[in-house]
C-alpha cells in the first residue's frame, strides 16, 4: 500500500526535513497534497513532490488521496489542525513539535483523540532516534539519577536547512515584543516549547516530576540556561544557537551505577543516528552511528500504524504527558522569573 500524505504548512521543516525523508521512503509514501496559506509556497513545494497544491486545509482534509495529514504549520495552529484532521477520518496524523502550546489545547487534544482512536505521532525525532530507542529501556531502569544535562550548541536552523535543500521560503519569525520580566519569561517559554522540547520527553523518563526551578536565564542571540530539581535529580538545560566552530547536541545522564551519554547527529541533514555510550563499572559500551535516523523512523512508524503492523497503545498518553511536562516546566520557569523580578 502506498500511503498518501497531505501537508498543512510547507515551510523549511517540510522542504528540508519531510520531503527528503519521504523521498527515501518512496515505496511506502506518496505526497498527495501540499497546503500552505502562501499560494506561491504551496505551489512550489507541491511541484517538487509531484503533488497538487492548495491554500485550504479543508481541501486536504476532504481529499480521499490523503491518508495521513502532516501538520507542519506554525505551532499556534497545531492543536486545531490536529483536531480537524482527526475529525476528517484520516488513518494517522503526524504533528510537528510542539503538539500544542497550552494546557487547554492539550486537554482538548487528549479528549478528541482518545474518542477517535486515530493514531497521532508527534515529530519529536529524538524519541525515534535508533540510538535513543536502543538505550531507552536501560535508561528507564536507572536508579539514583543524580544529574541530567541537555546541551544544544548549534548554528541557526537556516545553516542546516540550506545544507539539506534549496529553501524556497520561510514563514515570518514570531514577534518578540516587549522587555521586562514578563517578556523575558515569554521568550523562555517559547524556547522551551520550541527547542528544549526535543529532549524533554527523554529527560522525563528519568526526571518525571519537576519540583523546583533553580535558575532560568536567556542567552543572546538565542538560547537559555535553565536548572531545575526533579526530586533529587538536578536537571540542566543549556542551549546556545550561534555560529559556533564546534557543535554539540548531547544528553548526559549520571546515575548511581551507570552513566549514559547520547550524542545526537545534526538535525535536518540525515547524518545518521545518535552515538550512545553507556559506562558501567568503568567499562564503556558504545553503540555507533547507524544510517537510520529519527526522521526516517518517525515515518516508518507511521507506515506501520497505517498498514496495521503495529497498534498504537500508550503513544497518545505519552505524547500528552510529554507536552504537559514541557508546559509544567514553562510555567515553573515563568513563576521563577517573576519571583526573582519581584
Ligand atoms: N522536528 C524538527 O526537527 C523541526 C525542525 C524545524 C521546525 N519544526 C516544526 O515544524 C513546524 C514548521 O516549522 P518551519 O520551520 O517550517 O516554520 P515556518 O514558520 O518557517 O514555516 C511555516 C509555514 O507554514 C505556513 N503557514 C502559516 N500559517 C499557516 C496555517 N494556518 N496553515 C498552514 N500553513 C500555514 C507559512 O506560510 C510557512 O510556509 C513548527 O511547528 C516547528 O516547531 C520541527
Amino acid at each position: 500500500m502506498v500511503i498518501g500524505v497531505g501537508f498543512l504548512g510547507a515551510g523549511p521543516a517540510v522542504q528540508a526535513i519531510h520531503l527528503p525523508t519521504l523521498a527515501r521512503l518512496g515505496e511506502s509514501f506518496r505526497v498527495a497534497a501540499v497546503m500552505d496559506v502562501n499560494p506561491e509556497t504551496a505551489q512550489a513545494i507541491a511541484g517538487r513532490a509531484g503533488a497538487r497544491w492548495t491554500t485550504s486545509a479543508d481541501d486536504v482534509m476532504g481529499d480521499p488521496q490523503v491518508d495521513v495529514v502532516a501538520v507542519c504549520s506554525p505551532s499556534q495552529f497545531h492543536a486545531s489542525q490536529v483536531v480537524a484532521a482527526i475529525e476528517s477520518g484520516k488513518k494517522a496524523i503526524l504533528c510537528e513539535k510542539p503538539f500544542a502550546t497550552s494546557r487547554t489545547e492539550a486537554e482538548k487534544l487528549a479528549e478528541v483523540s482518545r474518542d477517535s482512536g486515530v493514531p497521532i505521532v508527534v515529530g519529536a525525532m529524538h524519541t525515534f532516534d535508533p540510538g535513543w530507542t536502543w538505550v531507552a529501556p536501560d535508561v528507564e531502569q536507572l536508579v539514583g539519577v543524580r544529574r541530567v544535562r541537555s546541551t544544544i550548541v548549534i548554528p541557526p536552523n537556516a545553516h542546516f536547512e540550506e545544507l539539506a535543500t534549496q529553501i524556497h521560503s520561510r514563514g515570518p519569525l514570531p514577534a518578540t515584543a516587549g522587555d521586562g520580566p514578563a517578556a523575558h519569561a515569554a521568550r523562555l517559554r517559547g524556547s522551551i516549547l520550541g527547542l528544549a522540547i526535543h529532549d524533554l520527553p527523554l529527560i522525563r523518563t528519568v526526571a518525571p516530576s519537576i519540583s523546583r526551578v533553580l535558575s532560568a536565564q536567556r542567552l543572546t542571540p538565542f538560547g537559555y540556561v535553565i536548572t531545575y530539581l526533579a526530586g533529587d535529580t538536578v536537571v540542566e538545560l543549556v542551549a546556545h544557537v550561534h555560529e559556533h566552530r564546534k557543535q554539540e547536541w548531547t544528553l548526559d545522564i549520571v546515575a548511581e551505577q551507570a552513566d549514559v551519554l547520547v550524542e545526537f547527529s545534526p538535525s535536518y541533514v540525515h547524518a545518521g543516528s545518535a552515538v550512545v555510550h553507556v559506562t558501567r563499572d568503568g567499562v564503556v559500551q558504545t553503540r555507533p552511528r547507524s544510517n537510520s535516523d529519527g526522521y526516517l523512523r518517525e515515518w516508518e512508524h507511521i507506515a506501520a500504524l497505517c498498514d496495521g503492523a503495529i497498534q498504537e497503545t500508550a503513544e497518545l498518553d505519552n505524547a500528552i504527558a510529554d507536552l504537559e511536562y514541557a508546559i509544567d516546566l514553562a510555567e515553573a520557569v515563568t513563576e521563577h522569573v517573576m519571583e526573582v523580578a519581584a
